[in-house]
């Protein structure tokens, strides 16, 4: 059995949606009820069995790397301050020598920060977690896709029926055939023209990838938007891996933007029903 250990978290993105806060607070920084949207991705690959973890991150952005490591100081105050519960919270962040950094100096899109983590990732396949992808499942979505990927290999990517009139957003997938919650495919493309998309399947921030992937990157040319696309390289690379959706169960919360922000924050914090057992 194939085990997956190392995951990238692209987190240097300029989040352009959330400005002004954005301007000095990293979007994956910003809480979804009581925590940083950053810390639910992962503990969710931790729940995974992923032991290594590398931020893509901005030289802007130091404060995300800050979140994970220890802070003597502040936890010497709440020690002697009696604070006990308040120090479990910042102890249980701690990722220490499992977490490594690598800076992407501008933010040239998705493909580009996926990339700058080649030399770190080495050649086994890794795992991809985009943190603004904020899912609410009872199995998290990572060991979900673990569990399914052991059995077809090959890259996998989370899927979404978003309906034909929001797919030209995403990644799409040429599904060729479905096996309960796991489709075949024979392609993806990003953004597709709603009218000739493939299906309405689309692709959302969660990826085991080949390490051939990263070959298939540096050799991605700009695509749509201008950027190198990551699901370009993934089109290219899944001719030889092979590709698999997972139609995760669960709930996404798109908080790339402030209403699902909105959203996420009001169902974590009981205010909103939580929609699972309709997408299990
Ligand atoms: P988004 O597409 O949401 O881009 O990135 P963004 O820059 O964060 O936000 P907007 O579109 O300007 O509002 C999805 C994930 O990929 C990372 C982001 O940090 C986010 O976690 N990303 C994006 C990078 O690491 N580098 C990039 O060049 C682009």
């Amino acid at each position: 059995m194939t085990r997956l250990k190392t995951a990238v978290f692209p987190v240097a993105g300029l989040g352009t949606r959330f400005l002004p806060v954005t301007k000095s607070v990293p979007k994956e920084l910003l809480p979804v009820h009581d925590r940083p949207l950053i810390e639910y991705a992962v503990e969710e690959a931790r729940a995974a069995g992923i032991e290594h973890f590398i931020f893509v991150n901005a030289p802007s952005k130091q404060a995300l790397e800050d979140h994970f490591r220890a802070a003597p100081v502040l936890e010497a105050d709440l020690k002697s301050k009696g604070k006990h519960a308040a120090l479990a919270k910042i102890r249980n962040t701690v990722l220490g020598d499992a977490l490594k950094v690598v800076y992407q100096d501008h933010a040239l899109g998705l493909g580009h920060a996926v990339l700058c983590a080649k030399h770190l990732v080495g050649d086994s396949a890794f795992a991809v977690l985009l943190p603004d992808d904020f899912l609410l499942c009872d199995t998290p979505c990572m060991t979900q896709m673990v569990e399914a990927w052991q059995s077809v290999g090959g890259n996998m990517v989370a899927t979404v029926d978003v309906g034909r009139s929001a797919v030209s957003a995403y990644g799409c997938l040429n599904v060729t055939s479905q096996r309960g919650r796991v489709l075949s495919a024979d392609g993806v493309i990003e953004k597709p023209d709603a009218r000739h998309a493939p299906s309405t399947h689309a692709v959302i921030g969660r990826y085991i990838l080949q390490g051939s992937v990263m070959d298939a990157l540096a050799r991605t040319r700009p695509g749509a938007g201008n950027e190198i696309q990551l699901t370009d390289a993934i089109a290219e690379d899944s001719k030889t891996s092979g590709l698999f959706g997972l139609e995760f169960a669960g709930q996404r919360f798109d908080c790339g933007q402030p209403a699902g922000f909105a959203q996420a924050t009001m169902t974590m914090a009981g205010l909103a029903p939580a929609r699972l057992s309709l997408a299990a």
